[in-house]
């Protein structure tokens, strides 16, 4: 049904591409192209402040990769993102993508699991070992506690929806970079419009971080709903760090028992 557009889409895309072969990389993001000729015309411009906060460093980052000619894979790829009006669509895409993958080889796409029209969300932090053999998300240890703690507060597996801020396993269960963690958001924001949820639950800190773009202590993270794409989104600890550390079961119970409460006064499914 779609075909006849992502055909065209693919033909800019290839079009695109072989123009970049012939003149190299451009860019029409008239600050990224600015920039460097600003500093060659003018050796004394002042340096850059490095002072930055993380946001507006992304946004430089995001700029240095406009002006290094991937802003034409940005660019498709939103395209590409904003097409996909179906999870099976995105699944398809994710599963064409290199911009997914961690620099371990041979990894499987963990794409995410459970009701396609979920309420609730929950999203965690990459795939481990286990999460890449199976392609699913959460079928590890941690994941074993995950169901315990859903089912302890009246949901299955199987009404949820479960995913992660990266769908490729990162080499030595290292956290995901934030280079990883900004190629994959895009695809993570898209599947959580699709599935529209009521509720957003982030599970451990590189995945409150990564949503809701701020560096702050998982504590003072956690205990308050914030808007998020149409959604309420909320923050407690990894169950891998439960498994480690019991100081933490406490308010992780406080924290779902607030998210099922939630959940309830918004009219979530039963
Ligand atoms: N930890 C995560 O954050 N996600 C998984 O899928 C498994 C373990
Ligand atoms: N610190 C983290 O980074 N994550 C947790 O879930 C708990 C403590």
């Amino acid at each position: 049904m779609s075909n006849g557009k992502h055909d065209v889409i693919g033909d800019i895309i290839r079009f695109l591409e072989n123009e970049k072969e012939m003149y190299g990389p451009f860019s029409i993001e008239p600050e990224a192209k600015l920039r460097p000729s600003e500093s060659t015309l003018n050796p004394e411009a002042p340096k850059q402040k490095t002072d930055k906060g993380l946001a507006e460093q992304r946004g430089d980052e995001q700029k240095k990769n406009l002006a290094s000619g991937s802003e034409d894979q940005a660019r498709t790829i939103q395209q590409k993102l904003a097409n996909c009006s179906t999870l099976d669509e995105l699944h398809s895409l994710c599963s064409a993508s290199e911009l997914l993958k961690t620099d371990l080889e041979g990894t499987n796409l963990v794409f995410g699991v459970g009701n396609p029209n979920a309420d609730l969300m929950i999203i965690g932090e990459a795939p481990g070992f286990n999460e890449d053999k199976e392609g699913e998300p959460f079928v590890g240890a941690a994941g074993q506690l995950l169901n315990k703690i859903l089912r302890a507060i009246d949901f299955s597996r199987k009404d949820v929806y479960i995913a992660n801020i990266l769908k490729h396993r990162p080499p030595d269960n290292r956290n995901p970079l934030a280079e990883e963690r900004e190629r994959s958001l895009p695809f993570l924001l898209r599947q959580i419009d699709l599935i529209s949820p009521k509720i957003i639950l982030c599970v451990g800190k590189v995945s409150a971080t990564t949503l809701l773009d701020k560096d702050e202590a998982l504590k003072r993270m956690r205990g308050k709903f914030y808007p998020f794409r149409g959604a309420e989104l909320t923050v407690t600890y990894h169950p891998a760090a439960l498994l480690r550390n019991k100081k933490w079961k406490r308010p992780t119970w406080e924290d779902v028992q607030a998210v099922r409460k939630r959940y309830d006064e918004l009219g979530g499914k039963p």
